[in-house]
C-alpha cells in the first residue's frame, strides 16, 4: 500500500478522521508493507500486514462462497482475455462499459476505489489503460485480495489492497475521484442493504460506477446453463437488478444517474463485439445481460 493512501484513512469504528499512521520498515520507501493506523478518538487499531490494510471486516454467510471461489480461481482464462484486450483496445471497449462511459467523462481521474473487487479486473483495466493513476481495491474476502494481487502482478501493475466491508470502508468521505463495483450490489438481499451499498459508493467518491447483472431472459438462460454445468449455482444469494430499481435507489440516496450503458449476452470472459446492438428497446431487452450506471451526489 502506498503512503498517499494513508492520508485518506478514517476510523472504521467511529468514522473519526484523527488517525495516526505508523509505518514500520524502510522510512523513505513510498510503499508500506507493515504498520498500523490508530484512531485518536476511540483507539481502534488497523494494521497493515503484507501491504494489506486490515480493516477488520465482519463475517457473513455469503463470504464462504467468495473465499471458495477465489481460492480455486484459475486465472488463465481472464489473463488470456485481458492480454488480447490490451493488444486490441477495441475489444476492451466492447467488453467493459466502464471504459466506454469514463471516456465520456471530461474530468481527470487520479484515484479510484473498487468496492468488492474480486480479482480486480475492472481496476486493472483502468490502470493499464492509463484511465486512473492510483487504484485501491477493497474486499472482505482475503482470497479475492490475493487473486487481485496475483492478477496485477502478472501485468506488472501495482494497487493498494484493503481487507474491509463495503459498508464500513476505512476512508474519509469523497476522497477518491471514482468508486466502482462490478457484480456486487445484486448479492445484497434487501432494498435497504442495496441502498447502503449504493450509499457507500456515493459517500467515498465523487462519482460512482456500478455494474450488475440485469433480470432478463439472457441472464436467466445463462444462469441456468452455468448452474447445470457446475451442478449448482456457486455464488450464493444473487438477485439481478433492473434499471427501474437502480433509479429508485438513486432517488432514495439523493443521487443523480449521469449515464447508463448495457452489456449484451454473457460475454465474460469472452470478449465480444456484439455489444453494439441497435439502440436499447423492447427488441434488444431479451439479450441484455448486465447494466451499468455512473451516479453522483
Ligand atoms: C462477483 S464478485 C466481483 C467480481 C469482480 N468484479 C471481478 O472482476 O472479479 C463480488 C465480490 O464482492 C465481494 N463482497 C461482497 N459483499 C461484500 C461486502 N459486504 N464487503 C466487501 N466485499 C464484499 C466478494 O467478496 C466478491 O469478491
Ligand atoms: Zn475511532
Amino acid at each position: 500500500m502506498d503512503c498517499e493512501l494513508s492520508q485518506k484513512i478514517s476510523c472504521n469504528a467511529c468514522y473519526g478522521s484523527s488517525v495516526v499512521f505508523e509505518a514500520e520498515g524502510e522510512p523513505e520507501s513510498p510503499l508500506i508493507r507493515k504498520g498500523r493506523a490508530v484512531c485518536l478518538d476511540c483507539s481502534q487499531t488497523m494494521s497493515i500486514v503484507e501491504s494489506i490494510l486490515e480493516g477488520l471486516p465482519k463475517s457473513d454467510p455469503q463470504l464462504d462462497f467468495w473465499e471458495t471461489h477465489y481460492s480455486n480461481e484459475d486465472q488463465s482464462v481472464i489473463i488470456a482475455a485481458l492480454e488480447k484486450g490490451f493488444q486490441n483496445r477495441r475489444l476492451l471497449y466492447a467488453h467493459y462499459p466502464i471504459i466506454r462511459m469514463i471516456r465520456k467523462l471530461t474530468v481527470p481521474l487520479e484515484s479510484s476505489i473498487e468496492l468488492g473487487c474480486g480479482s480486480g479486473a475492472f481496476s486493472l483495466v483502468l490502470k493499464k489503460t492509463g484511465t486512473v493513476d492510483k487504484v485501491t481495491l477493497l474486499d472482505y474476502s482475503r482470497a479475492s485480495l490475493e487473486a487481485a494481487r496475483s492478477l496485477f502482478s502478472h501485468f506488472g501493475e501495482s494497487c493498494n489492497l484493503v481487507h474491509a466491508d463495503i459498508e464500513s470502508a476505512p476512508f474519509r468521505r469523497k476522497t477518491f475521484d471514482l468508486s466502482l463495483s462490478g457484480g456486487v450490489i445484486e448479492h445484497f438481499r434487501t432494498e435497504e442493504e442495496r441502498l447502503d451499498c449504493l450509499n457507500a459508493h456515493l459517500d467515498i467518491a465523487n462519482r460512482a460506477f456500478l455494474q450488475a447483472p440485469v433480470s432478463s431472459p439472457c441472464y436467466w438462460l445463462s444462469r441456468s446453463l452455468f448452474s447445470a454445468y457446475n451442478r449448482g449455482w456457486p455464488f450464493g444469494f444473487e438477485k439481478p437488478v433492473t434499471f427501474r430499481e437502480l433509479c429508485k435507489l438513486a432517488k432514495r440516496a439523493g443521487a443523480e444517474i449521469l449515464d447508463h450503458d448495457h452489456q449484451y449476452f454473457l460475454s465474460f470472459p469472452l470478449f465480444t463485439r456484439l455489444h453494439k446492438l441497435p439502440k436499447p428497446g423492447w427488441y434488444t431487452w431479451p439479450f441484455l445481460n448486465e447494466i451499468a450506471i455512473i451516479a453522483s451526489k
